[in-house]
């Protein structure tokens, strides 16, 4: 596969070093630099703008184009023809499923919605305000101490039955850290229900009253899994890998992942977007927001705005552009304050100098907030809905990890502290 070469020349190296260039389905050429160290030479690349840690079949991304393909199937094609548990089976597998392996897929999902009884006195040592992606990263990491009779990382079906697990519970999970919050009772999985419906119902029913879903808001939401699923090597998804790469137990690998997505640059920008937009609170606030965002010399960004990848528009965003508008007009919420100065504030930036030379677009976080907001989801959940739909990605990277040949992570750095000196008392 290695059909071209680089070539290498470095000062006081007398030997021009060549290195193998791959060529992958679609994208750019990689060059292997493994044999650099055997020269005395290491690559330096902080925030891995240009390494590709690993070779991958599930997800690419072209972020020039605003391109977003699963197994080769466009983002925008998933979004309006299938659902989110179909393209579950879809990252996990590399094809869609037949109605038959559907049927089945589906099926084996609801077996496992249910956690361990055990699991709900974990909440109690919750302080009831806590951020439920606090408790959902110790609950997750928990499972580990639950699950034990599939744990072979070898072993492909062991992989199998994590992956279902996680998929199964997640949502439940993610439901229970809401009803905590509240002080309402946990609300078991229906498992008659839909993924979508069945999550609705855990959070928004209680032992009163049944919970009866509307489908506008349970497709909704549906679709807002889906556009989270997975998204190649991004900061969590790679942390899943590399904490997996020593081989570590799967669940403890997805707490893991569920960490690093909290921070707002990724998974936490959702929901610092809404507490900007309650913060500009006004169109006639927006310039001042915008001002401050292109200042070097002030820390504030546009969230929602900018991806480390997207040289463009991210196609997620514009298809959760247009599932806002649907979920508003449901709702009736035809003047939704938030909605209009998020609308405001993108035509501002789209037509900015600023924005327009560092190729800043709205990306995923930018209208998915707004949604949640009108299903009446708290703004504190939103980063954990995330973490929810992308537990589909983690584990399908975690098992293609696993399912290879493949070598403990272990970065190396550019050293630049004191060099060896004797210990003196100071
Ligand atoms: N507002 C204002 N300026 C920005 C923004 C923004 N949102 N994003 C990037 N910039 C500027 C940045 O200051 C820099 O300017 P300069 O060249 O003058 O120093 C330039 O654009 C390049 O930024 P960078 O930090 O080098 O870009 P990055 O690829 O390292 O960061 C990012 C990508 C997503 C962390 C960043 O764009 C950001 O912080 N955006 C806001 C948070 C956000 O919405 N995150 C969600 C990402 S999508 C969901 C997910 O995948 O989790």
């Amino acid at each position: 596969m290695a059909d071209k070469k680089a070539r290498l020349t470095v000062d006081g190296l007398e030997e021009v070093i060549e290195l193998p260039v791959y060529t992958g389905t679609t994208g750019p050429d990689v060059v292997d630099v493994r044999a650099l160290t055997s020269k005395g030479l290491f690559t330096y690349d902080p925030g891995f703008v240009s390494t590709a840690a690993c070779e991958s079949s599930i997800t690419y991304i072209d972020g020039a184009k605003g391109v977003l393909l699963h197994g080769g199937y466009p983002i925008e094609q998933l979004a309006e023809n299938s659902d989110y548990l179909e393209v579950c089976f879809l990252l996990l597998n590399g094809e869609l499923p037949t109605p038959e392996q559907k049927e089945v897929f589906v099926k084996t999902v609801k077996n496992h919605t249910m956690v361990h009884e055990q699991m709900t006195h974990f909440f109690n040592g919750f302080r009831r305000d806590a951020h439920p992606m606090a408790i959902m990263v110790a609950v997750v990491g928990a499972l580990s101490a639950f699950y034990h009779d599939s744990l072979d990382i070898d072993d492909a079906h062991h992989r199998e039955v994590c992956a279902f697990r996680l998929i199964a519970k997640m949502p439940t999970i993610a439901a229970m850290c809401y009803k905590y919050s509240i002080g309402q009772p946990f609300q078991y999985p229906r498992n008659e229900l839909d993924y979508a419906d069945n999550f609705l119902q855990m959070m928004f029913g209680n032992p009163c009253e049944d919970y009866v879903t509307n489908p506008v808001l349970a497709k909704a939401m549906d679709r807002i899994f889906l556009l989270h699923a997975d998204h190649e090597q991004n900061a969590s998804t790679s942390t899943v890998r590399l904490a997996g790469s020593s081989g570590a137990n799967p669940f403890a690998c997805i707490a893991s992942g569920i960490a690093a997505l909290w921070g707002p640059a990724h998974g936490g920008a959702n929901e610092a977007v809404l507490t900007m937009l309650q913060e500009i609170g006004d169109e006639s606030n927006i310039d001042e927001f915008i001002q401050r965002a292109k200042d070097p010399e002030d820390s504030f960004r546009l969230m929602g705005f900018g991806h480390r990848v997207y040289r463009n528009f991210d196609p997620r965003a514009k298809v959760m552009k247009q599932t806002c508008d649907e979920v508003l007009a449901e709702l009736g919420i035809e003047n939704d304050p938030f909605l209009k100065i998020a609308k405001r504030l993108e035509q501002i930036a789209l037509e900015d100098d600023y924005f327009i030379q560092r190729k800043l677009y709205p990306n995923v976080d930018f209208y998915s907030g707004i949604i949640l907001k009108a299903i009446g989801i708290p703004t504190n959940m939103f980063t954990v809905i995330f973490a929810l739909s992308r537990t589909i990605g983690w584990i399908s990277h975690w098992s293609e990890f696993h399912s290879g040949p493949n070598k403990i992570g272990r970065p190396r750095q550019l050293y630049t502290g004191p060099t060896k000196r004797d210990y003196e008392k100071k």
